[in-house]
Parts: structure tokens; sequence; C-alpha cells
């Protein structure tokens, strides 16, 4: 089958089969020229709370599918690829947090997005890029911990000098590969261009940004600006994406190794697969199952989000 026809198939299937398909903005280019949704973290999780459909397939990484499954508990919820999970979602252990607030009851704890149901369940709130800041403002508590990522913590601390912010050392491993030298090499190639990063990179990156957002941040701002050309910090398919949407812009991602290969793993071919499954006719699919108790557990967190970022 070629790209095209897969893409007509998955369509159709999609509608017999009642089906809405979200998809995180570092999926790749056929996959979301499918996909009924697509945005960042943040939108993605409003999204699903919405969604009319009997099944949501997630194009993304584990915590995201088990995130929609949280806030819609009575559908079925599909991860397309049964091994993509982000590695920083499971660098915390539920029960250190747990130690960590009983010895400082008065610190609330922020959970990043990108951590797993279990441990939302021992936090105060979830945020994402685009909300911690907003979040970390509006939280009725001076005294905060923020997990799991150090560079995205490092970020929200500076910007809200008011708050006692402590951090643990966790973070992406995709993000922190962008070195400072490698995006004044792209600055010196690019010297009109601005440069747009993710708060997940590291501090020292972030400090040479002209604009520090999430993925649809960024992809907003370029869109919005009046400059011609941009370097973009984050994973390569969000230069690719703008590129697309901006023909008349120049995009550069700093490197081409900023890849997230657990992104990356969803191919139309497991959306295809999935969609089968789902309308009993082969294929394989993979369904997150989350027990009642967790998924009331989780939601505290995700529910706050939601409320202080709306
Ligand atoms: P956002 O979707 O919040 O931009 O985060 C990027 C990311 O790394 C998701 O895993
Ligand atoms: Fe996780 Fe980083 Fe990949 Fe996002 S880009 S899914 S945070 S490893």
């Amino acid at each position: 089958m070629t790209v095209r026809e897969l893409q007509d198939n998955i369509l159709k299937l999609k509608k017999e089969t009642n089906t809405a398909i979200l998809a995180h903005c570092y999926q790749a280019r056929e996959i979301t020229e499918i996909a009924d949704f697509i945005g960042d973290s943040y939108k993605l999780s409003v999204d699903a709370k919405g969604v009319d459909n009997e099944n949501i397939l997630f194009c993304g990484v584990h915590f995201m599918a088990e995130t929609a499954k949280i806030l819609s508990p009575q559908k079925h919820v599909y991860l397309a690829n049964r091994n993509a999970g982000c590695p920083m979602a499971e660098q915390m252990e539920p029960e250190m947090i747990s130690a960590l607030r009983a010895a400082e009851p008065d610190r609330k704890v922020i959970a990043y997005i990108n951590t797993t149901a279990a441990l939302k369940t021992v936090c105060d709130v979830c945020v994402t890029s685009s909300s911690a800041l907003k979040i970390v403002k509006a939280i009725d508590s001076e005294k905060l911990l923020f997990i799991p990522d150090c560079n995205l913590g490092d970020y929200v601390k500076k910007n809200c000098p008011e708050k006692d912010i402590k951090l643990l050392n966790g973070g992406c491993p995709t993000h922190a590969r962008l070195t400072v030298k490698e995006v004044k090499a792209a600055k010196a190639e690019h010297p009109g261009a601005l440069f747009l990063v993710h708060p997940e990179c590291t501090p020292d990156v972030v400090a040479l940004a002209d604009y520090v957002g999430s993925t649809t941040g960024i992809m907003d701002y370029a869109k919005k600006s009046d400059a011609k050309e941009f370097i973009i910090g984050t994973e390569t398919s969000i230069a690719e994406h703008l590129q697309y949407d901006c023909p008349e812009k120049k995009f550069y991602p700093v490197t081409k190794d900023i890849v997230c290969h657990n992104m990356k793993l969803t191919t139309l071919p497991d959306i295809y697969n999935s969609l089968l499954a789902i309308g009993g006719k082969g294929g394989e699919s993979f369904e997150i199952e989350m027990d009642d108790q967790l998924i009331a557990d989780a939601r505290k967190c995700i529910d706050e989000m939601i409320r202080l970022g709306g």
C-alpha cells in the first residue's frame, strides 16, 4: 500500500469504528495529516476530555494515552504503538515522593504531566510545559517541589522568584542532548534567525533563546512572527511541520539529532492495525487498562491542572 492508500484506509476505518485520533506534534507529518486533534501535551489533555467518539487512538507516548484514559474513563483508549514510552515519565518512584512529602508536609508537589499515573497520585497538581509558569504562580503555596524535569523546573523557578521551589535531578534525555556549542554554530550559520526553544532544554541553552515555549507555543510564535528565519530548539518534527505550514519562512532544527525515538516509534501501519483490531477485523491494538481507584486518585491533579491552567 502507498502512504496515500494507507491514509485513505485509516480515514475510512476511523469513521467506521467511531475513533478519534489524537496526535502529539512530535509525530511525523503523515500521521498528523490523518489526526483529528494535534497539539502539545496540554491541548491534547483538554481535547481528550471533550471527545465524543467511543474510542480514542493516541499517537504519542504512554503517559499521554494514560492521561486521556484518566480524563475519559468511559471510553476505550488505545496507544498506537505499545512500546512508545517517555523515559522521563519513569524516572521517579511514588514511594520516594511520598517520603519527601512526609518530611515536608507544607511543600506542595507539582508534577510535570510526563509522569506515570501512579506518580500523579502522590502529587498536588500537574503542569505541562505551556501551563507550568501560570499554575506555579496561581497555586496557593509558597513552598513547592517540582518533579521530575529540573530543566523545566529551573525555567519556572527563574520566572517565579517569589516562590521557594525545590528541584530533583530528572529530565528529558532528548532535549538534554542539545548543547550551547550546537546552538552557537546554528546561530553563526543563520545570523538573522530567531532562536525558539523548548524549556526541557538545559538552562544554558534556554538562556540563548529569543522565545521559550511548549511545542504549540513555538509553532504559534513562529507563525505569528514577522521574522522570516527561525532556529528551532526542540524535536526536529517541529521544524518540519512549520516548514510545511509556512513555506514563505525558513526553519532550521539546531541539529538533526534532536529526535525523540519514542515519539517516532509510531507508524501509519501501527495506526491501521490498531483500527483493524478496534473494528474486529484482525490487526492488533493496545488498550490502556487502569483500575477505577488509580484513575480517581490520578485524576485529582489533572483536574487541578485544567482548573488552574484553563
Ligand atoms: P509539550 O507537548 O508540552 O510541548 O512537551 C513536549 C514533550 O516533550 C512531550 O513529551
Ligand atoms: Fe519524553 Fe522527551 Fe520524548 Fe517528550 S521528547 S516524550 S519528554 S523523551
